[in-house]
């Protein structure tokens, strides 16, 4: 079928021209002698308006049995649009149903349905504004992930979801197994918590890499910000230390938020008004903003210094909570803050030991409002006290035999970190919920 994306349409249409157009119809509007059809084709936010007048012929057989969510091919002549708020618009001259929708049981009629109500319906609402508009901000996204690192020499790097490795620490991987047949694999696999260990193997040999895919997580966490399946977006720069990292973190965000501002502009309106009024000022700010940097200690002492009615009293060995991370990024430095330098006890086992002997070298990037969006490290690559970590944490190096002999074969200084692409997602359209800015959520006792 040879038909005009309706984006295109109403971006470059020259009234006078003939064309053809395919779409859902979202509402039908009948008054004396024609209807007006609103057809969305997902190319875009808006939707093209079209005349079809009564004297059509089929009239009444196609064009009065189109209700919202039917779809229909209209061939027609573009003509200047007298509404306002579009360009053109398109005059009929034929118009053939492809699939009927049943006004009475189409789900997204005319009132407006909730996120939460839409959660149960996620094979439609990718036919919503909200929906519709969140997809093409997230591939808009995905994009400029892969755009920023080929620019810069990173190499795009597939790291298996089937792994025997544990990343971040046990308790919170999915197992993968076959009834029936334990011992499929040789070995326990699970679904993989980070492509990082991977990760670090190709850094290891072709200096930068990054990888871009699912990512999976069994805690039982409930939030707006947790997902079980996420993807997660992993540079590692071999022959650097955690400035470069910092460095790297600051530069690719401000490139993300650059992106959804010059190339999402009807999109990211459509979020203003209808979903977080100050969404695109709130962009606006981090795109421009330099990001502070903080060691954890001096962020603690400036905390502790504070009268701020902490819940979670603060004191130097505590993980950050998001109270903590709202004080530091809105009330502290008002603004992105890199926070580094983590006590070791409550940082993974592979990031790199501080002189001080008490600290790693670990990142954070904190945004207002939202929180940890990145979490990073340089990796400890002295091979000796690898092995003294991994023993003193009553892990066996025989399970890191592979990530060990990184660190005795041509062992360099590195390092990468994690960037939650759903989080991303979210800060960028405003939306509330993590499980409203992927087609298909996966939490605790939610899947379909
Ligand atoms: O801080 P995390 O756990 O770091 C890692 O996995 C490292 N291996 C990354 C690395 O150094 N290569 O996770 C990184 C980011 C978090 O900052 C957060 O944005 C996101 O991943 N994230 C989640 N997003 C949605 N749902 C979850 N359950 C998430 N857990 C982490
Ligand atoms: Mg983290």
């Amino acid at each position: 079928m040879k038909r005009t994306k309706i984006q295109n349409l109403l971006k470059n249409g020259v009234p006078g021209t003939r064309v053809t157009a395919a779409g859902w119809v979202r509402t039908r509007r009948d008054a004396k002698g024609f209807s007006f059809l609103e057809l969305n084709d997902g190319s875009c936010l808006a939707n093209l308006q079209v005349i079809a007048d009564a004297t059509l012929p089929g009239f009444d057989e196609t064009v009065l049995r189109l209700y919202p969510g039917a779809s229909a091919v209209v061939e027609g002549v573009l003509a200047a649009s007298q509404g306002k708020g579009q360009s053109v618009e398109l005059r009929a001259e034929s118009v053939r149903v492809l699939g009927l929708s049943d006004p009475l049981a189409y789900p997204l009629g005319k009132q407006r349905i909730g996120f939460e109500r839409l959660r149960e319906l996620p094979h439609l609402r990718a036919r919503t504004n909200s929906f519709g508009a969140v997809a093409r901000v997230r591939s808009a996204l995905a994009a400029a992930v892969h755009r920023f690192f080929r620019e810069r020499g990173f190499v795009y790097v597939h790291t298996p979801l089937i792994t025997a490795s544990d990343c971040e620490g046990a308790g919170e991987m999915f197992q993968v197994s076959v009834p029936g047949n334990p011992d499929f694999f040789g070995a326990r696999a699970a679904l993989t918590v980070s492509g990082q260990l991977e990760g670090e193997a190709y850094a290891c040999a072709l200096g930068d890499i990054y990888t871009f895919g699912p990512t999976f997580r069994a805690e039982n966490s409930n939030t707006r910000r947790h997902l079980s399946e996420f993807w997660m977006i992993e540079p590692e720069m071999a022959f650097a230390d955690l400035d470069d990292d910092a460095e790297l973190a600051e530069a690719f965000l401000r490139a993300l938020f650059a992106c959804v501002l010059e190339e999402c502009g009807e999109d990211l309106a459509f979020f203003e008004k209808r979903v977080l009024p100050g969404v695109t000022a709130r962009l606006e700010r981090l795109a421009s903003t330099p990001f502070t940097r903080v060691s954890y200690t001096e962020a603690i002492e400036r905390m502790e210094k504070s009268s701020h009615p902490f819940e979670f009293k603060p004191s130097w060995g505590i993980d950050l909570q998001s109270e903590h991370e709202r004080f530091l990024t809105e009330e502290v430095f008002n603004g992105p803050v890199i926070v580094t330098d983590y006590p070791k006890e409550i940082k993974a086992f592979y990031m790199r030991r501080n002189d001080d002997g008490k600290t790693v070298a670990a990142m954070d990037v904190l945004l207002p409002e939202v929180g940890e969006i990145i979490g990073g490290s340089q990796r400890e690559e002295r091979l000796d006290v690898l092995e003294g970590i991994l023993r003193s944490a009553g892990l066996k190096p025989e399970s890191y035999a592979d990530y060990l002999d990184l660190r005795r074969f041509g062992s360099v200084p590195h390092a990468g970190f994690g960037l939650g692409f759903d989080r991303l997602v979210q800060i960028c359209t405003g939306m509330h919920n993590i499980r409203d800015v992927i087609p298909y959520p996966r939490a605790p006792g939610c899947i379909r």
